[in-house]
């Protein structure tokens, strides 16, 4: 049911026949203000991300992020001041739940950004389509939110699970290997991660030779290394992020298998986390959509104003937290502030066309982002480009009915 509707203002017809006629009365004897929508109060935008735990530099990220492209923008959308609203998430699917019905019914925002954990993400996004609150999503690639479980007023600016992987499987096949094992995380994202390189290795006439699932968070990564030595396969396909691709990395070379069996991934592997992984991450290849050095316009500006501000460098997840905030600029100069005016607002966002420093980004009938692939190299602490591995590759959106 439609939350927002589910609130039960019970009024009889005498009572309201009485309070129109104050309110008439009042509209023609003074300045008689309208409710606060268009101009007047502040539009409340409420984070639901992870600011502890292994994804806390990710949600931070995404945070500072939207929040320059705002403030580059005068603080303002559609005309009217921004309020923001943190909920900590902790990347836990348990409490997902609650953290999102405390934006939504306690904090009443006009619009949820979230999240990074695609666990965590299925949650908002049962609460999101319950009560047509419109949310943006930063990070999470789970696939169904824009496939079987998409609405209207459900926007990605990030990736499917899906869409960094697929182009990975020909990248490894091109390069001469032939056979290879896959390792991640045990959950969502890491299981629909590896779909999509599986996918794309099959149909590139690679062959995978092993499977092996670590429990997430955990970062305990010997055991599977030793597995790995064991088998031999031609090249490992592995999926971390945050804190855990910052030791699976380093352990990786510590126990000197980035010589003999070379490691790929999607690009969450290295980015954002090279300063921390070093000389163990150099030379590892990635696909992802944004690398360090595409060198546009709009990401030397951005780069610039990111570090400038948070003395580091920027990475994909700061790049999908401004992009969030371009799309609902786009959205919100259309409809002049007006945030209840869904139709037209959700129209123009799915017709936005982001100049993003990640290159253009489109949207594909499901609201997910269309982009290119890239892909890249760890050089000298760079994910250094190396070439376009898929030009504007959009999801399938498989299942989307938009009703
Ligand atoms: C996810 O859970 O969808 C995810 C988390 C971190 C990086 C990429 C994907």
């Amino acid at each position: 049911m439609n939350a927002e509707a589910g609130h039960k203002h019970v009024v009889t017809r005498r009572s309201a026949l009485k309070g129109a006629a104050s309110l008439a009365t009042l509209a023609l004897t003074s300045n008689f203000p309208r409710p606060a929508v268009a101009q007047g109060a502040a539009i409340k935008v409420g984070f639901m991300l992870p600011y502890t735990g292994t994804y806390a530099v990710l949600g931070k990220n995404i945070d500072n992020a939207f929040r320059l492209y705002v403030e580059e923008k005068g603080g303002k959308l559609g005309g009217r001041a921004v309020e923001y609203v943190q909920v900590d998430d902790q990347a836990e699917p348990s409490k997902a739940t609650d953290n999102m019905n405390k934006l939504v019914e306690r904090d009443k925002v006009d619009v949820v950004v979230g999240t990074v954990h695609s666990g965590v993400q299925m949650a908002m996004v049962k609460i999101a389509r319950e009560s047509r609150k419109l949310m943006i999503i930063p990070n999470a690639g789970a696939d169904a939110a824009t496939r079987s479980a998409c609405a209207p007023n459900i926007f990605r600016s990030s990736f499917t699970n899906w869409q960094p992987n697929f182009p990975a499987g020909k990248v490894m096949v091109d390069d001469g290997h032939k056979t290879a094992m896959t390792l991640t995380w045990k959950y969502s994202s890491g299981e629909e991660q590896m779909a999509g390189f599986k996918e794309g290795f099959a149909k590139a006439g690679g062959q995978l030779v092993g499977e092996l699932w670590v429990p997430f968070p955990q970062v305990e990564f010997q055991s599977y290394l030793t597995q790995i030595a064991d088998k031999k396969p031609a090249a490992v396909y592995a999926f971390f992020a945050g804190g855990g691709a910052v030791k699976f990395v380093k352990d990786y070379a510590a126990a000197g298998l980035k010589q003999s069996i070379p490691l790929y991934g999607p690009g969450f592997l290295t980015d954002g986390t090279l300063p921390a992984q070093g000389e163990a991450a150099e030379g590892i290849r990635t696909t992802l959509h944004y690398a360090d050095d595409l060198d546009n316009p709009v990401d030397r500006r951005f780069r610039a104003e990111f570090r400038k501000r948070h003395n580091v460098d920027p990475d994909v997840y700061a790049v999908q937290g401004y992009d969030a905030a371009a799309l609902l600029w786009i959205g919100m100069e259309a409809v002049k502030g007006d945030i209840k005016a869904t139709d037209p607002l959700y129209k123009a966002m799915r017709a936005a066309k982001i100049d993003s420093p990640r290159g253009p980004v489109t949207f594909s009938p499901s609201q997910n982002p269309v982009q290119n692939i890239y892909l890249r190299e760890a050089r000298k602490g760079k994910n250094a480009f190396v070439r376009i591995a898929h030009q504007a590759l959009a999801d399938p959106g498989t299942g989307c009915r938009m009703v």
